[in-house]
């Protein structure tokens, strides 16, 4: 035997012992699970598919019970969602140990951008289209979390939101469903790591599904879709979170085409647990199971948890109708026992994989749990994210980034001295931490500059409401400095669950503000801070330079700082399409063509457009700015056809022509021209963030496989279909700097 046969003989057999010790834990916890279920009444099995709310933070109408500790001790709850802290989650799991079986309590959480070390809200993650980096986030969070006795996340929130009234937009990755499964992925990699280690948690794909469809992008609301948009749109990134090994799945309020996902087979049963193959189990979202008597789709909550349970909820968030009802159903053989059995095994394998059997208190460590709230390694990442996440959307006359040299500057706005605004929704109030930590826009500066900057401060309106009488003393204030920083937008929780708004234009008065403080002749730079695409039109138009902040979580005025004075050059692009107008919603840059296309906003007439509003958007998807300048070049394709089972490769030159280093996304789209079903116009099926010197250039290379060319056709067959393809590459959807054509042969 040859070296090379020796080393090829060592790795299969490698590989050959790797797999097998693999199978045989898995088949040692299979039939663990397997033994423990033959011990379980079935009062014990049904407690395992309850979950309750702990007594804090509820996120939905609560249950009054005060016999938690007592029914836990009965082995009747599965799991607590809301319980914090190593003390609070030990203590609920020394009364789980009183039970019978001593099965362990599971603990899950809304950790969504964070515990402790708050991150960037995740539609701003999403902007800086930077895969490692969110999953060097999720990572943190999870182990800042499972540090603190948590086992389970609810997120990734991977659902496609294309209407920026829904106030869940905030928790996605934006409108685009390649980068949505690209940005799913990372997420449960890096919130799940590798399950059981002791700073993992379980991920949970939800919510499962079309919930970003919403109606009118009311938060609950119905979605009403064709099957092919579900297929193609809705359903990929909870397939990409299936792929990389997603361990729970939360199901959504909506109802589906007149099916409430809660009790929706096709989706769960059929798509999920059938098709995909999922292995892990599915909770309901709060109260979903019992709501869907206000659906209308079941009579009492007899019925909800029998269309639940058939359809493959395993696991109900607090509302109570799998205790109240299984046993019944069961004996009434509505249900058959093997039903039951194949939810509570799915949630006890989890419990085994996790560890729980072998040590329950594993992720209870408190002086685990000191050291992972204050790791300044997380508190870099985080500043790191944060100011990968703001986009630069105007730069009139290169006025920024700012010099430190600056004598004066006006910090003006109500939210330059906020601390906790800053974390955004969905952030978590950890026990026995205080908001100091999280840095404000005004300590942001302060640590940034100098003694010799003077930084002058005037609130000048609140965020919302018509009081001006602050504005006469921003206007003195605006009138000393050099430059102004003028901060504004909506409320943290403005948007987040439950947080729709008709009217998306900045709140109160902050405009007119604006307004004021431009007719001052001074420069005025701009920082919006939002959870979700806002109207901003005057201030578009009018303000010489806008970064649109977001919520940045705890290290945000330090990131803020690092932007505006060009210790870092922004990069971020938008992942969902900024409107001009409430009245274009829902906008997306992925539409069909129409028989009447629009192709400039003069000829209308007959036209698919509106009389009164432009149909483009104020900010295309994949926009955002730099302080340098990219050119790109040297486009080619490496040939003009292709077949199916073969790839085209795409090369483009990238040289950063300005002065400064920086970062560009660099888009690759395509078109399928003529198809059997209507095409996009326009698709993303690729991006490469890249990092180029100032005066350097790279060529970076895109490979196109027939998956790239593939779409669902209307009898849902996944297809690469032959005929002309039109190729874009591109700095944003809307600026394109290359089109070619090449041929799919048979
Ligand atoms: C309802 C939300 O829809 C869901 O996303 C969240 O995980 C649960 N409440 C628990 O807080």
């Amino acid at each position: 035997m040859n070296i090379k046969n020796a080393n090829k003989f060592i790795l299969v057999l490698m590989l050959s012992v790797f797999f097998a010790n693999t199978n045989a834990q898995q088949k040692t916890i299979d039939q663990k699970v397997a033994a423990l279920l033959k011990q379980m009444t079935i009062e014990e099995k049904i407690g395992q598919l309850n979950q309750y709310n702990d007594d804090a933070d509820a996120t939905g109408p609560t249950t009054v019970d005060n016999d938690k500790a007592n029914q836990i001790r009965k082995g009747q709850v599965g799991s607590l969602l809301n319980a914090k802290g190593t003390v609070r989650t030990r203590s609920w799991q020394k009364i789980a140990m009183e039970s019978r079986l001593k099965i362990p309590l599971l603990f899950g959480l809304d950790v969504i951008h964070g515990y402790k070390t708050t991150f960037p809200i995740p539609l701003a993650e999403a902007a800086s289209w930077d895969l490692d980096a969110m999953q060097l986030g999720a990572r943190i969070a999870a182990t800042e979390a499972s540090a603190s006795g948590i086992h389970w996340t609810f997120a990734p929130m991977v659902d496609i939101a294309r209407d920026p009234r829904w106030g869940r937009i905030m928790e996605g990755a934006g409108e685009d469903t390649y980068l949505g499964c690209k940005i799913a992925e990372a997420r449960v990699k890096g919130f799940q790591g590798k399950l059981g280690d002791i700073n993992s948690v379980m991920a949970c794909a939800k919510h499962f599904a079309a919930y970003g469809a919403a109606v009118g992008g009311r938060d609950y609301n119905s979605v009403d879709m064709s099957d092919r948009q579900l297929w193609e749109v809705y359903l990929p990134p909870f397939k990409a979170a299936v792929d990389a090994g997603a361990a729970t799945f939360m199901n959504s309020f909506n109802d589906l085409n007149g099916v409430p996902a809660t009790g929706n087979k096709m989706l769960q049963r059929d798509i999920l647990k059938g098709k995909w193959g999922f292995k892990g189990f599915v909770v309901s979202d709060w109260g979903s199971i019992g709501e869907m008597q206000n659906h209308g789709s079941v009579k009492n909550e007899y019925e909800a948890a029998l269309s639940a349970i058939t359809a493959g909820s395993d696991m109900d968030m607090e509302s109570r109708c799998y205790k109240n009802n299984l046993t019944k159903l069961v004996a009434d053989k509505k249900i058959s026992i093997a039903l039951i059995d194949d939810a509570v095994s799915r949630i006890l394998k989890k419990k085994f994989e996790l560890g729980l059997f072998d040590d329950p208190y594993k992720y209870c460590n408190a002086d685990r749990e000191t050291a992972a709230l204050n790791n300044t390694t997380h508190v870099a990442a985080a500043r790191d994210m944060a100011k990968k996440s703001i986009i630069l959307l105007k730069n009139e006359n290169n006025i920024l980034p700012l010099s430190k040299a600056l004598k004066t500057i006006a910090l003006i706005g109500p939210m330059v001295k906020q601390l906790k605004q800053n974390k955004g929704f969905w952030d978590v109030d950890v026990p026995g931490v205080d908001s100091n930590f999280i840095v404000s826009q005004w300590k942001g500066l302060q640590n940034k500059l100098g003694a010799n900057t003077n930084l002058l401060y005037a609130k000048g309106c609140n965020i919302e409401g018509n009081d001006k009488s602050g504005f006469a003393e921003a206007i003195e204030v605006a009138k000393q400095a050099e430059v102004v920083v003028f901060s504004m937008g909506e409320k943290r929780d403005m948007s987040g669950e439950a947080k729709s708004r008709s009217d998306i234009s900045i709140p109160g008065v902050q405009e007119e503000l604006l307004k004021e403080l431009l007719a001052t002749g001074k420069p005025v730079v701009v920082l919006i801070h939002a959870g979700r695409p806002l109207v901003f039109n005057y201030t578009a138009d009018n303000a010489p330079a806008i970064l649109y902040t977001w919520w940045l979580g705890s290290e945000a005025g330090n990131a803020i700082a690092d932007v505006l004075f060009g210790d870092y050059n922004p990069a971020a692009k938008t992942t969902t399409t900024f409107p001009r107008s409430v009245g274009q919603v829902p906008i997306y840059y992925n539409h069909f063509n129409t028989g009447r296309p629009v192709t400039n906003d003069k000829e209308h007439l007959y036209r698919s457009a509106y009389n009164d509003l432009s149909i483009y958007p104020k900010y295309a998807f994949g926009y955002g700015l730099s302080y340098t300048k990219f050119e790109y070049s040297n486009f080619a394709l490496n040939k003009k056809t292709v077949k199916a089972n073969e790839t085209i490769e795409a090369s483009v030159t990238i040289a950063n022509t300005g002065k400064y280093d920086g970062e560009e996304i660099v888009q690759l789209y395509l078109k399928d021209k003529v198809a059997s079903s209507v095409r996009p116009i326009i698709e993303l099926k690729d991006f490469k963030k890249i990092f180029i010197k100032s005066g350097e250039s790279k060529t970076i290379k895109f490979v196109i496989d027939k998956e790239k060319l593939s779409f669902y056709n209307t009898q849902l067959q996944w297809v690469a279909e032959p005929g002309d393809f039109e190729l874009m590459i591109g700095a944003a959807s809307n600026d394109i700097k290359w089109k070619e054509v090449f041929e799919l042969v048979k």
